[in-house]
């Protein structure tokens, strides 16, 4: 622990300096377990591993055990495996988006190719699942397995909603909860989980972990189209290349007059790029951006209350900030 637990917390670096000490140990647990005799695997793992990331699901699930008063040490390798299946699905997700930037580096794909990032991508997926097996503990591993299926779900989900413009909110909010809000909701749960607190609490951090990861989806659908590369470290527009029915198109196309929503329409059933400054000033001028930023701010709110159910602490504060973060953020 870097700071007395008295400290208060209010910027995004006090939450950092609450949870240095555990991410450390994460962190130094992340670059243990990437080891394989494969010098592929080494590669392409440490590549996307070492470019950083924001190490967000660890950090959420280290401080929901701290705030639920845990006291032991299997918080750092669950915060370790959490990040693993992140990154495996990164690396299926870049190959499915034909995505060629993240992190501000070229995707596994761009460089090593499809079929080694999927493969690697299992491999860290795999991994994540030894060392679950490891925790011996069968609650945790309902929890993580079903929220892995989940995302999975998801992931299939929207690519059913490709190139289909009459995609509705609600069918957007089923995928973004499979794809994104589950695992956020694991991390934090089971940090009840570990503590063995009564159900109402584990609850409560499963509800904001889930609300929280609703808001930091529809504010990264908003960052694909209102940021620049050098600071999102991805692509910008990779949502509209793909034809991928996002909150901000989705609701542009509800709300624009009808030669506006028509070209919109047409982008999403056709993909690529050729018209993203114009859409981009369509998605403005319906004032779509206002919205889905609206939306995601309801989200962190709704997450920020559910902590009510827990006993004030600054890890409870840091969760709180967090939930705020995660809409507000630039990268
Ligand atoms: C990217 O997640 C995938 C989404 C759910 C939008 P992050 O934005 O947390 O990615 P890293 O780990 O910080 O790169
Ligand atoms: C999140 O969706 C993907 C996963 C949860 C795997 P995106 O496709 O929007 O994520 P980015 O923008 O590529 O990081
Ligand atoms: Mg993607
Ligand atoms: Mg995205």
């Amino acid at each position: 622990m870097q700071q007395p637990d008295t400290a208060p917390i209010r910027s995004f670096a006090d939450v950092q300096a609450l949870a240095a000490g555990d991410m450390e140990a994460v962190n130094t647990l992340i670059r243990n377990r990437l080891a394989s005799d494969v010098v592929l695997i080494n590669q392409i793992s440490g590549h996307i591993i070492s470019s950083g990331g924001k190490r967000l699901r660890p950090m959420l699930h280290l401080l929901a055990a701290r705030c639920s008063g845990y006291r032991g040490e299997a918080h750092v390798p669950l915060a370790a495996l959490i990040e693993f299946i992140h990154t495996s699905t990164l690396l299926h997700d870049d190959v499915v988006d034909e995505s060629d930037l993240r992190r501000g580096r070229k995707t596994a794909n761009a460089v090593w190719g499809n079929a080694a990032s999927v493969l690697v991508g299992d491999f860290l997926y795999s991994r994540s699942f030894q060392m679950m097996v490891e925790l011996d503990n069968m609650r945790v591993m309902r929890i993580l397995a079903d929220a892995t299926n989940r995302i999975a779900e998801g992931e299939v989900l929207q690519l059913l909603n490709i190139g289909n413009a009459d995609t509705s909110e609600q069918s957007y909010l089923d995928v973004i909860e499979r794809k994104t809000a589950v695992l956020f909701s694991a991390a934090t749960r089971l940090g009840a989980v570990l503590a063995g607190l009564p159900g109402e609490q584990e609850e409560a951090l499963a509800k904001y972990g889930l609300d929280l990861g609703y808001a930091f989806q529809i504010a990264d659908d908003v960052l694909d189209y209102v940021s620049d590369a050098d600071t999102l470290g991805k692509n910008i527009g990779d949502d509209l290349a793909e034809g991928k029915p996002t909150l901000p198109v989705i609701h542009a196309i509800a709300n624009s007059p009808p030669e506006q929503a028509a070209s919109l329409r047409r982008a999403i059933e056709s993909g690529g790029l050729d018209s993203l400054p114009n859409i981009i000033a369509a998605i403005r001028d319906s004032g779509a951006i206002e919205h889905a930023r609206s939306r995601a701010t309801h989200y962190a709110q709704s997450a920020r209350s559910a902590l009510s159910a827990l006993p004030a602490s600054p890890a409870r504060e840091a969760l709180a900030l967090l939930a705020d973060h995660s809409v507000n953020r630039s990268s």
